[in-house]
């Protein structure tokens, strides 16, 4: 019996483990995808300079006894991989900086970035589920996407001139997702900083992405071969873009 019983525990967990390993930033249980607190504004940069971290300095806290020793690297590995391309810094909040400092944690379903880039009055957070190294969200990809996220990113797919790269098939997407996919804002606090849609961006989705049919839900309009929804590195265009908007030396 107790044989049974485990083999049934076993079958019923393999197909949520399964669906997440495809990309738990979509199949997370929140509304909104991976963003919890979009906003209104949905472009790939944020432009206004409120929202950056001052002086490029990300304070940052992991919440203890959620992340195993591999895991902690696997998050340092991601934060030193945009130290080393980048003029960011992370830097482990002091107590009094905990208030404002970026929150990691992994309770939660699913990796997301409750707000995007810095807030002055409030933490921002990140939740990485804690999956097995290269799995889910600890691909090292995906911890760089959340990353991107709270620096002051939105996906590639919602950039201004996203239309002229890729369809989006509306008819594919379930309803209650079509927030992900929305890019009508024209005011200039958000852009690509000069750079061109970037299929195989570390912010770009999966063709799939909320497919309710399966489906794609976004085709490539360009010839190419692509990657688009890789979370294996950050692109030359990813590095480009994080040096321009925290106006890193020699990008100015
Ligand atoms: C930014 O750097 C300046 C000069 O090094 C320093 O005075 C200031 O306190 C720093 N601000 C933050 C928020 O780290
Ligand atoms: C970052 O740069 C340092 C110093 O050059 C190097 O030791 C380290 O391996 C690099 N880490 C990553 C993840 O690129
Ligand atoms: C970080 O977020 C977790 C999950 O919401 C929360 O339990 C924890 O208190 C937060 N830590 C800090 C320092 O704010
Ligand atoms: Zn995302």
């Amino acid at each position: 019996m107790l044989g049974l019983k485990l083999v049934l525990i076993l079958l019923f967990c393999w197909e949520p483990l399964n669906a997440l390993e495809s990309d738990p930033e979509l199949t997370s249980t929140y509304y909104q995808g991976d963003i919890l607190n979009r906003g209104a504004k949905r472009r790939n940069g944020i432009g206004n300079e409120i929202f950056r971290w001052p002086n490029a300095t990300v304070r940052y806290f992991i919440q203890p006894n959620v992340f195993d020793k591999a895991q902690l690297a696997h998050i340092s590995e991601a934060m030193a991989t945009i130290m080393n391309n980048s003029c960011i810094t992370y830097v482990i909040a002091k107590e009094e900086e905990l208030p404002l400092a970026l929150n990691i944690t992994g309770l939660n379903d699913g990796c997301n970035t409750e707000v995007l880039g810095y807030r002055k009055n409030a933490p921002n957070r990140i939740n990485l589920q804690p999956h097995q190294i290269g799995k889910g969200c600890f691909r090292i990809g995906s911890i760089m996407h959340e990353l991107l996220h709270s620096l002051g990113f939105e996906h590639q797919h919602v950039s201004q001139n996203r239309d002229e790269y890729v369809r989006i098939e509306w008819e594919n997407i379930d309803k209650n997702q079509f927030t992900n996919f929305i890019n009508e804002d024209d005011t200039t606090h958000w852009h690509n900083f000069g750079e061109a849609y970037d299929y195989n961006s570390v912010m770009h989705y999966l063709p799939m992405a909320f497919s309710k049919n399966g489906q794609p839900t976004i085709v490539a309009l360009k010839k190419g071969n692509y990657d688009m929804g890789q979370r294996i590195k950050m692109t030359k265009s990813d590095i480009r873009k994080l040096n321009k908007m925290y106006k890193c030396h020699g990008y100015v």
